[in-house]
């Protein structure tokens, strides 16, 4: 069919792509009993009473007989951990049922087991719609669990996070939450009082800490080495520090090394950093309560991203971000901090 308007295509996909739906997978069974299904992001909802429900197939869509006869179909609203299974019934020419555990709904159709939700309909009224054909189903049952949902958003899938809640007037601690640097500060504060704790308690300092933290990552490293991960920091360890703990029995120097020894965690080195890093993932676990595992997973990548952003940002203002430790372990260890 002509378009009234001529319109440049990729751009009117690329504005409908600006919309973000969730994704589903339509299922019904066909004409010969078989199993029929496809991804579909254009479902939505259309009245509560009668509760009814649409999506629009493509008239090019293998599908297109089986879905046009059917008296049941079912939409299955997938998970944010569905994506494979959103992948697998996009494609044409495959068994797309293959490895999917199923069971039987209403009329024999395959309802598929696992997904965020899952309606059940009746074909209720098919309308004209372009190239697609619009089916819109009356619910006959339901099902849902609380599971963060797939997205699909300017031609990718995407995960949701949700808004938190509007507070009014800020804070006064609040008062620089605007200022993502301050943020940061003041999680990373927070998330780390345990870890002072701890330290306090067994009565190491910050410099003693951060060399024993890499030790506890990977042993056998010189003091230069260590200085080569945490010199960014600022925090620099010396070969005085390195005793100090050799001699508390924390940290021992590989027998018969020589010139710069290198250093190892002692057992005794080993339980207390175990101890300080279960505080420190307790703490963790705690803050992160309330979010669902997508936004887990979503945070990480954003610090990830922040992270390299503020790296490529040094590199191109400052010079290498990796002279810049250097320069910053140099000053350190000149004013002897
Ligand atoms: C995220 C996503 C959403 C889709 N939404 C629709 C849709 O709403 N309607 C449709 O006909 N096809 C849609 N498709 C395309 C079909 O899933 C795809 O063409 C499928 O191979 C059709 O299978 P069939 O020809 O065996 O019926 C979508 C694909 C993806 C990946």
């Amino acid at each position: 069919m002509k378009m009234p308007v001529q319109l440049d295509e990729k751009a009117f996909r690329n504005a409908l792509g600006t919309f973000a739906t969730g994704v589903t997978i339509v299922t019904t069974r066909g004409p010969d009993g078989e199993d029929v299904g496809l991804t579909a992001n254009s479902f939505n909802s259309v009245s509560l009473d009668p509760p009814l429900v649409l999506w629009s197939l493509a008239k090019t869509s293998k599908s297109i007989e089986a879905f046009t006869q059917a008296t049941h179909f079912a939409v299955h609203i997938l998970a944010a951990d569905q994506e494979p299974l959103s992948n697998q019934f996009a494609k044409r020419g495959i068994d797309k049922f293959a490895g999917v555990a199923l069971e039987r709904g209403e009329g024999g159709i395959p309802l598929i087991k696992g997904c965020g939700a899952r309606f059940q309909c009746r074909a209720a009224y098919q309308y004209e719609g372009g190239d697609h054909v619009i089916l819109v189903g009356e619910v006959s049952a339901f099902e849902h669990d609380q599971r963060d949902p797939l997205l699909f958003y300017k031609g990718r899938y995407a995960l949701a996070t949700q808004r938190g809640e509007e507070n009014g007037a800020p804070d006064s601690a609040a008062i620089c939450d605007d200022d993502l640097s301050h943020l940061l500060q003041r999680a990373y504060f927070y998330l780390l009082t345990p870890v002072r704790q701890q330290r306090e308690r067994h009565g190491i300092s910050l410099h003693e800490h951060y060399l024993m933290s890499v030790l506890m990552a990977s042993g056998g490293k010189t003091v230069d080495q260590i200085n080569d991960i945490i010199g960014y920091t600022g925090v620099i360890s010396t070969p005085e520090i390195a005793e100090a703990l050799v001699a508390r029995s924390l940290v021992q120097k590989l027998p018969g090394a020589v010139g710069m020894p290198r250093l190892w965690l002692t057992p005794m080195g080993q339980r207390m950093m175990i101890e300080v890093i279960a505080a420190a993932k307790a703490m963790e676990a705690d803050a992160l309560l309330d979010f669902g595992e997508d936004e887990k997973r979503l945070l990480k990548r954003l610090v990830q991203r922040l992270l390299a952003g503020a790296e490529r940002s040094v590199d191109e203002r400052v010079g290498n971000h990796m002279d810049l430790l250097k320069q910053i372990t140099n000053v350190r260890a000149t004013v002897g901090q």
